[in-house]
């Protein structure tokens, strides 16, 4: 399963890259808009920190509009994926898009109808949202299980981007439910690394070695 952070923030992804477990970014203009600094540069300044897939989306809601940004923002980077809305005009400009070999993240996706939709209109991402459903009162993750599935079905290669996991049991159940990739607030990347087992089982360790041979780590 492939990790990407879901943030614009510049500190959270040098943070995160310095774990050496980061595939990618995913962005949405709510994001971009948090940290004040137009798309395109913000854009260009991830892809200076990570070295993985970089999802930037368009803000527009005519495919024309979607195709033009599109364009431009697949030749910030080459790690560029294009990011669109899962609408009519968005399929729309993912097919074009992706005929001119610019890679597709569609996103919003809400239903296992709307993914088929993206997959055969050659996304190489499709970013079904699960914490947002649960938000409304719906399974989230059975919308992965379903999308899986039927991918799996017909051998699409569109990848299954689980976004919206808002704790570390989504990102456990997406791992299970066989999700390509999870993205993940800096905050459950960094959550996932906590069990209060590990806490006490180092401090014992510590303990028992400097017990021993009356050192610190820095004699050893
Ligand atoms: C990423 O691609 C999505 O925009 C993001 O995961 C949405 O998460 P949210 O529902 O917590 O805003």
């Amino acid at each position: 399963m492939k990790f990407f952070l879901d943030t614009a923030n510049l500190e959270e992804l040098k943070s995160g890259a310095r774990w050496g477990i980061i595939d990618g970014v995913t962005t949405n203009p709510s994001l971009i808009a948090k940290e004040g600094v137009a798309l395109e540069e913000q854009i260009r300044r991830i892809c200076e920190i990570i070295d993985g897939d970089i999802s930037a989306e368009v803000v527009a809601v005519k495919a024309d509009e979607m195709l033009e940004q599109g364009r431009r923002l697949a030749r910030i980077h080459k790690n560029v994926v294009v990011k669109v809305p899962l609408t009519r005009d968005g399929i729309r400009a993912c097919s074009i898009l992706s005929q001119e070999g610019i890679r597709v993240n569609v996103t919003l996706c809400f239903s296992a109808g709307q993914a088929l939709l993206a997959a055969k209109a050659g996304a190489y991402f499709v970013s079904p949202f699960v914490g947002r459903l649960d938000d409304i009162g719906a399974n989230g993750m059975d919308l992965i299980r379903e999308i899986v599935q039927i991918y799996r079905n017909y051998g699409f290669n569109t990848q299954v981007l689980a976004a919206s996991l808002r704790n570390t049991t989504h990102v456990i159940e997406a791992a299970k439910a066989g999700a390509h990739v999870g993205t993940l607030p800096y905050k459950v990347v960094d959550a996932l690394f906590d069990h209060p087992l590990t806490d006490k089982g180092l401090d014992q360790f510590m303990k028992d070695y400097a017990r021993a041979f009356q050192t610190t780590s820095a004699a050893i």
